[in-house]
Protein backbone atom coordinates (compact mmCIF):
# COMPACT_ATOMS: atom_id res chain seq x y z
CA UNK A 1 0.00 0.00 0.00
CA UNK A 2 2.80 2.47 0.91
CA UNK A 3 4.46 1.58 -2.42
CA UNK A 4 1.11 2.17 -4.36
CA UNK A 5 1.11 5.74 -1.91
CA UNK A 6 4.48 6.87 -3.31
CA UNK A 7 3.82 5.87 -6.76
CA UNK A 8 0.49 7.63 -6.63
CA UNK A 9 2.49 10.67 -5.53
CA UNK A 10 4.98 9.95 -8.54
CA UNK A 11 2.41 10.11 -10.79
CA UNK A 12 0.85 12.91 -9.36
CA UNK A 13 4.06 15.20 -9.22
CA UNK A 14 4.51 14.48 -13.35
CA UNK A 15 1.26 15.29 -14.12
CA UNK A 16 2.33 18.84 -12.86
CA UNK A 17 5.38 18.69 -15.01
CA UNK A 18 3.44 18.28 -18.63
CA UNK A 19 7.05 18.23 -20.56
CA UNK A 20 7.97 14.87 -18.93
CA UNK A 21 4.83 12.85 -19.86
CA UNK A 22 6.62 10.38 -21.13
CA UNK A 23 7.86 9.60 -17.91
CA UNK A 24 5.29 7.77 -16.95
CA UNK A 25 4.74 3.83 -17.76
CA UNK A 26 1.69 2.30 -18.75
CA UNK A 27 2.66 -0.39 -16.23
CA UNK A 28 2.86 2.28 -13.69
CA UNK A 29 -0.45 3.17 -14.27
CA UNK A 30 -1.96 -0.41 -14.38
CA UNK A 31 0.14 -1.03 -11.06
CA UNK A 32 -1.24 2.53 -9.16
CA UNK A 33 -4.50 2.47 -10.21
CA UNK A 34 -6.32 -0.99 -11.75
CA UNK A 35 -4.42 -4.01 -10.16
CA UNK A 36 -5.69 -5.61 -6.77
CA UNK A 37 -9.14 -6.08 -5.16
CA UNK A 38 -8.50 -2.67 -3.47
CA UNK A 39 -7.22 -0.92 -6.82
CA UNK A 40 -8.66 2.94 -7.14
CA UNK A 41 -9.96 1.36 -10.24
CA UNK A 42 -12.47 -1.54 -7.89
CA UNK A 43 -13.11 0.55 -5.38
CA UNK A 44 -14.68 3.28 -7.56
CA UNK A 45 -16.20 1.22 -9.71
CA UNK A 46 -17.76 -1.12 -7.12
CA UNK A 47 -18.86 2.44 -5.29
CA UNK A 48 -16.77 1.87 -2.61
CA UNK A 49 -14.42 4.89 -3.30
CA UNK A 50 -14.40 7.83 -1.59
CA UNK A 51 -14.56 11.30 -4.20
CA UNK A 52 -11.05 11.51 -3.56
CA UNK A 53 -10.25 7.83 -4.73
CA UNK A 54 -12.41 9.10 -8.17
CA UNK A 55 -10.09 11.91 -8.24
CA UNK A 56 -7.06 10.11 -8.16
CA UNK A 57 -8.08 7.40 -10.69
CA UNK A 58 -9.20 10.54 -13.36
CA UNK A 59 -5.51 11.93 -12.54
CA UNK A 60 -4.13 8.42 -13.09
CA UNK A 61 -5.68 7.47 -16.45
CA UNK A 62 -4.30 10.43 -17.89
CA UNK A 63 -0.95 9.90 -18.15
CA UNK A 64 -2.22 7.04 -20.80
CA UNK A 65 -2.68 9.61 -22.70
CA UNK A 66 -0.39 9.49 -25.95
CA UNK A 67 1.19 6.33 -25.15
CA UNK A 68 2.67 4.07 -27.98
CA UNK A 69 0.40 1.09 -27.98
CA UNK A 70 2.69 -1.86 -27.27
CA UNK A 71 0.76 -4.30 -29.51
CA UNK A 72 -2.34 -3.72 -31.82
CA UNK A 73 -3.84 -0.99 -33.51
CA UNK A 74 -2.23 2.50 -32.50
CA UNK A 75 -5.96 3.99 -33.16
CA UNK A 76 -8.18 1.26 -31.41
CA UNK A 77 -4.98 1.68 -28.40
CA UNK A 78 -6.10 5.95 -28.24
CA UNK A 79 -10.25 5.08 -28.52
CA UNK A 80 -10.09 2.95 -25.38
CA UNK A 81 -7.49 4.88 -23.50
CA UNK A 82 -9.77 8.25 -24.34
CA UNK A 83 -12.87 6.45 -23.31
CA UNK A 84 -11.16 5.45 -19.99
CA UNK A 85 -10.72 9.14 -19.92
CA UNK A 86 -13.33 10.36 -19.91
CA UNK A 87 -15.66 7.62 -17.89
CA UNK A 88 -13.16 8.40 -14.86
CA UNK A 89 -13.64 11.95 -15.02
CA UNK A 90 -17.28 12.01 -15.37
CA UNK A 91 -17.18 9.65 -12.35
CA UNK A 92 -14.81 12.15 -10.64
CA UNK A 93 -16.85 14.86 -11.25
CA UNK A 94 -20.16 13.15 -9.72
CA UNK A 95 -21.72 11.62 -12.26
CA UNK A 96 -22.71 8.51 -11.03
CA UNK A 97 -24.38 6.95 -14.04
CA UNK A 98 -20.68 6.99 -15.82
CA UNK A 99 -20.09 4.08 -13.61
CA UNK A 100 -21.02 1.51 -16.49
CA UNK A 101 -19.61 3.44 -18.97
CA UNK A 102 -15.95 2.89 -16.40
CA UNK A 103 -16.72 -0.68 -16.42
CA UNK A 104 -16.95 -0.70 -19.99
CA UNK A 105 -14.22 1.01 -20.71
CA UNK A 106 -11.70 -0.21 -17.87
CA UNK A 107 -13.08 -4.00 -18.97
CA UNK A 108 -8.99 -5.59 -18.72
CA UNK A 109 -9.21 -8.49 -20.83
CA UNK A 110 -10.87 -6.39 -23.77
CA UNK A 111 -7.92 -4.36 -23.80
CA UNK A 112 -4.81 -6.34 -22.94
CA UNK A 113 -5.99 -8.89 -25.35
CA UNK A 114 -5.48 -6.07 -28.19
CA UNK A 115 -2.83 -4.12 -26.67
CA UNK A 116 -0.94 -5.84 -24.00
CA UNK A 117 2.08 -7.68 -24.84
CA UNK A 118 1.99 -11.91 -24.90
CA UNK A 119 4.90 -13.03 -22.66
C1 LIG B 1 -7.11 0.82 -22.12
C2 LIG B 1 -6.35 -0.40 -22.05
C3 LIG B 1 -6.21 -1.16 -20.74
C4 LIG B 1 -7.16 -1.40 -19.78
C5 LIG B 1 -8.61 -0.98 -19.78
C6 LIG B 1 -6.51 -2.19 -18.76
N1 LIG B 1 -5.20 -2.39 -19.08
FE1 LIG B 1 -3.81 -3.32 -17.91
N2 LIG B 1 -2.42 -3.07 -19.37
C7 LIG B 1 -2.63 -2.43 -20.59
C8 LIG B 1 -1.42 -2.52 -21.39
C9 LIG B 1 -1.25 -1.95 -22.79
C10 LIG B 1 -0.48 -3.22 -20.63
C11 LIG B 1 0.95 -3.60 -21.03
C12 LIG B 1 1.90 -2.52 -20.61
C13 LIG B 1 3.31 -2.80 -21.06
O1 LIG B 1 3.72 -3.97 -21.10
O2 LIG B 1 4.01 -1.82 -21.34
C14 LIG B 1 -1.14 -3.55 -19.36
C15 LIG B 1 -0.52 -4.22 -18.30
C16 LIG B 1 -1.13 -4.53 -17.11
C17 LIG B 1 -0.47 -5.17 -16.00
C18 LIG B 1 0.99 -5.62 -15.96
C19 LIG B 1 1.84 -4.54 -15.36
C20 LIG B 1 3.29 -4.96 -15.30
O3 LIG B 1 3.89 -4.79 -14.25
O4 LIG B 1 3.81 -5.44 -16.32
C21 LIG B 1 -1.40 -5.32 -15.00
C22 LIG B 1 -1.20 -5.95 -13.62
C23 LIG B 1 -2.65 -4.79 -15.51
N3 LIG B 1 -2.45 -4.30 -16.78
C24 LIG B 1 -3.83 -4.79 -14.81
C25 LIG B 1 -5.05 -4.35 -15.33
C26 LIG B 1 -6.33 -4.58 -14.69
C27 LIG B 1 -6.54 -5.35 -13.40
C28 LIG B 1 -7.26 -4.00 -15.49
C29 LIG B 1 -8.78 -3.96 -15.32
C30 LIG B 1 -9.31 -3.62 -14.02
C31 LIG B 1 -6.56 -3.40 -16.61
N4 LIG B 1 -5.23 -3.66 -16.50
C32 LIG B 1 -7.17 -2.67 -17.63
C33 LIG B 1 -3.78 -1.80 -20.97
C34 LIG B 1 -4.98 -1.79 -20.29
Amino acid sequence: MKQTKLLLAAISASLLFAGSAGAVEIKDVMKAAMKGDDSLYNKVTKGKGTDADAKKLAACVKNLTGKKAPRGDQAAFDRKVDALIKAADAVANGNKQAVSQLINAGACKACHSAHKPEK
